[in-house]
């Protein structure tokens, strides 16, 4: 641990008590508030990028600059950058925290997705775990990897509710169920930031602030491109979208970042009722609003704001503390409290918001988050992490008893583009991630199979075909580079990219058993794909331990655990799709020869469902189990249990979830919605239940005036493996 010298401390501050660190979080706050002009709360506000130890030294001893975001530009999630360099990191802080007249100390942000230097599988790849503990194991393994870098703050988790594959963004997020989304985001806030964001071990390995986002509705971009605008009610909002969120911020989630699209024509940046109104008043938020990059000044393109002096008075009226990169808040807002524009109020409140957080954060204590010691990253058990965390994230979509492979069968060939891939294995938002640290699949199967690995050149072109022939068995590893998804990168087709179908279907012709893998950052429509291959595995992007874990799947050393947390649609044509569908006046029923109709031309049901995933075995299902067919209103229970075998040879993880819907509301509610799920570990032949206590919470809604309510009246309980199938029963919601 470092001190700054005579800055902080209970003893060391009598020049400056407002740096007392023994006072009470509030009155520490008070006290820091009380000292600071006008000048120093805007700066506060300040966020630029990179921020340099000698470029920027005036600007830090002016205490004009509160917070450093590290990154290569606007769409740093889509670009290598130089590293962090921690000697730069305390270089700067050590002008705030003994050059700057009040000594506060700068906070210094990263995007730290999934993982920082051991790199795990994507967000949505983890989200398929449907695991809160490895999830939360995760964050708080990057977060300990993080500070040693000098990161007090990382702008995770995404939350947005994400059901358009078009949209590059999905990868980064926990899929489209609020309940999943929710639980996993705040299990990787509790990860970040641990029981206690001031924490430390004696190496400066802790706790980070994290951040929700994006704030709100991001995932409902128009036709699924990036930054287009949003049309969407606050009903839906509420009984939709806002929910992880609201997890979110229960779980103590430090800050929250507004998204750069329009709700319905008014900019998350300006928008004053989700953001003070709602997040900051309704739900008593007392962390920090941070803008999107450049969010403040993006007011002005989207033609609310006249320039950049409008764009901040909005932007801080509506309740965004910090102003990232836009520097909209440094050049205007004092101006504007002076003329009267803005009231002080508001801009104490951003100020109080900030030293809130720093202090929660220990930096005053702590203000050198820096390494100081000379133990290995990436050590033994970070890999063992990121592998059980790339296992755990795969999706066995179909398979015809191909997989798992035997370990008797013979040759077995590698091919397709991924098969020596480093970095293209980690996906979108990887800043740390080193490529020569990857366990490549190449290398794990030649290590598992000596002469019997033949390993392509990742070339997938007419060689190939002398390869299948000399195999028993080919695996084929197809699917999306990340550049194709993350930020900025949406597309129209959800298709393999080019080329890869054709080689595919050669393969395939030649008869041997087929298995692909798909690497992907959204859900695809595999096609013709489920034609060809005999068994098809998603993959997602792994991270850096993607071969061992890959391999150890294929051979049955680890059996896929993984479930859909997004509905694989059948084809572009059918987007939206997902399970968020409500009842209509005219029902989706079943045609006379079976086939359910909405479009003329193709069944409306998804692909795959949200919740889908096979293993090496399969379960049975028993009847659904009531402890009462009555749910008081005010307080009551009931306890739901259906018991699950494990019918087949092999041992596995069956997810057993629980969908609700209500059949009378005040406004329409989804046909089916996931409020839980149980995993069970069972072996070949045993019994395990699934229990679950369904409560009147969770048939809570907003209704027509905004006011959160449950009704009496009767509710349908559903448990199955996915969202498509399962067993039913009837409650009665009782006043
Ligand atoms: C993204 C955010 C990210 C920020 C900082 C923006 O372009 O929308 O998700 O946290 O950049 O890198």
């Amino acid at each position: 641990m470092t001190t700054p010298p005579g800055s902080t401390g209970p003893n060391g501050n009598a020049d400056r008590p407002w740096l007392r660190t023994d006072l009470p979080v509030e009155e520490h706050v008070e006290a820091l508030l009380a000292e600071m002009t006008l000048a120093e709360k805007v700066g506060q506000t300040h966020q630029s990028a990179n921020i340099d130890p000698i470029a920027d030294a005036e600007l830090i001893r002016g205490g004009g600059i509160g917070s450093s975001l590290l990154a290569s530009g606007a769409t740093a999630g889509n670009e290598r950058d130089a590293g962090i360099r921690v000697s730069t990191i305390d270089a700067v802080q050590r002008i705030a925290v003994e050059d700057s007249r009040l000594g506060i100390p700068l906070l210094f942000a990263r995007d730290v997705i999934h993982g920082h230097r051991t790199v795990f599988p994507i967000p949505l790849g983890l989200a398929a775990a449907w695991d809160e503990d490895l999830v939360l194991r995760t964050a708080r393994l990057a977060a300990a990897e993080a500070s040693l870098d000098g990161i007090a703050w990382t702008f995770a988790p995404m939350l947005d509710i994400s059901e358009e594959p078009r949209w590059g963004r999905v990868a980064e997020s926990l899929g489209e169920a609020p309940v999943l989304a929710g639980r996993l985001g705040a299990a990787m806030v509790r990860g970040f930031q641990g029981d206690d964001l001031g924490e430390g071990d004696s190496r400066g390995a802790g706790s980070i602030s994290a951040c929700a986002k994006h704030f709100v509705g991001y995932g409902l971009v128009a036709g699924g491109r990036d930054y287009e605008t949003v049309q969407v009610g606050e009903n839906t909002l509420r009984n939709l979208h806002l929910r992880p969120f609201r997890t979110a911020v229960e779980a103590g989630c430090a800050t929250v970042m507004a998204a750069f699209t329009d709700v319905d024509g008014v900019p998350m940046h300006a928008h004053r009722r989700m953001l003070r109104e709602v997040l900051k008043g309704e739900w008593g938020f007392d962390g920090v609003v941070v803008a999107d990059w450049d969010g403040i000044g993006q007011l002005v393109n989207q033609g609310v704001a006249s320039d950049l002096r409008d764009a901040a008075a909005q932007a801080i009226a509506a309740g965004v503390d910090i102003d990232m990169i836009s520097g909209a808040y440094a050049a205007h807002l004092a101006e504007l409290v002076e003329s009267g524009r803005v009231p002080l109020d508001l801009v104490d409140d951003a100020a109080r918001r900030i030293i809130r957080l720093k202090i929660r954060q220990g930096l005053f204590e702590r203000p050198y988050m820096g390494a100081t010691t000379s133990e290995p990253v990436l050590g033994p058990e970070a890999r063992a992490l990121a592998r059980e965390a790339a296992a755990a994230s795969f999706v066995l979509l179909t398979n015809n008893g191909t997989l798992p492979l035997s370990p008797n069968l013979g040759r077995v060939l590698l091919t397709g583009p991924f098969v020596e891939e480093g970095e293209a294995l980690f996906g979108t938002w990887t800043l740390d991630g080193r490529g020569e640290d990857v366990a490549s699949p190449a290398a794990a199967i030649r290590e598992r199979l000596q002469d019997n690995a033949i390993v392509d050149d990742g070339r997938f072109s007419d060689r190939t075909l002398h390869l299948v022939r000399q195999a028993d068995v080919t695996v084929a590893l197809v699917g999306e580079h990340p550049s194709r998804s993350g930020e900025a990168n949406s597309v129209t087709d959800i298709g393999l990219p080019a080329g890869q179908l054709e080689v595919l279907r050669a393969i395939a012709a030649i008869g041997k058993p087929l298995v692909v893998v798909v690497f992907t950052g959204r859900p695809l429509d595999l096609g013709e794909v489920l034609d060809l291959a005999d068994s098809v595995l998603i993959a997602w992007h792994p991270g850096v331990e993607a071969g061992p874990a890959l391999v150890e799947t294929l051979f049955g050393d680890r059996a896929p655990g993984g479930r859909l947390p997004m509905t694989f649609p059948r084809s572009v044509g059918h987007l939206p799709t997902s399970t968020h569908a409500h009842p209509t006046g005219r029902p989706i029923a079943a045609d006379a020869d079976g086939v359910t109709g909405r479009y003329l031309d193709a069944l409306v049901v998804p692909r795959f469902p949200f919740g889908w995933g096979l293993t090496y075995t399969t379960f049975n299902y028993g009847p659904i189990r009531l402890s009462s067919n009555e749910m008081p209103l005010n307080g009551g229970s009931v306890e739901v249990t259906v018991d699950v075998t494990n019918s087949g040879t092999h041992a596995g993880r069956e997810v057993v979830q629980l969908y609700l819907r209500d059949l009378v509301a005040d406004v329409t509610r989804p046909l089916l919605e996931l409020a839980d799920w149980v995993s069970l570990e069972l072996d070949p032949g045993s019994t395990g239940t699934a229990t679950f206590h369904v409560t009147p919470a969770q048939l809570s809604y907003y209704d027509r005036t905004m006011t959160l309510r449950i009704d009496p009246g009767e509710a349908v309980v559903t448990v199955g493996p996915d969202a498509s199938s399962g067993t039913s029963a009837r409650i009665t919601v009782t006043q």
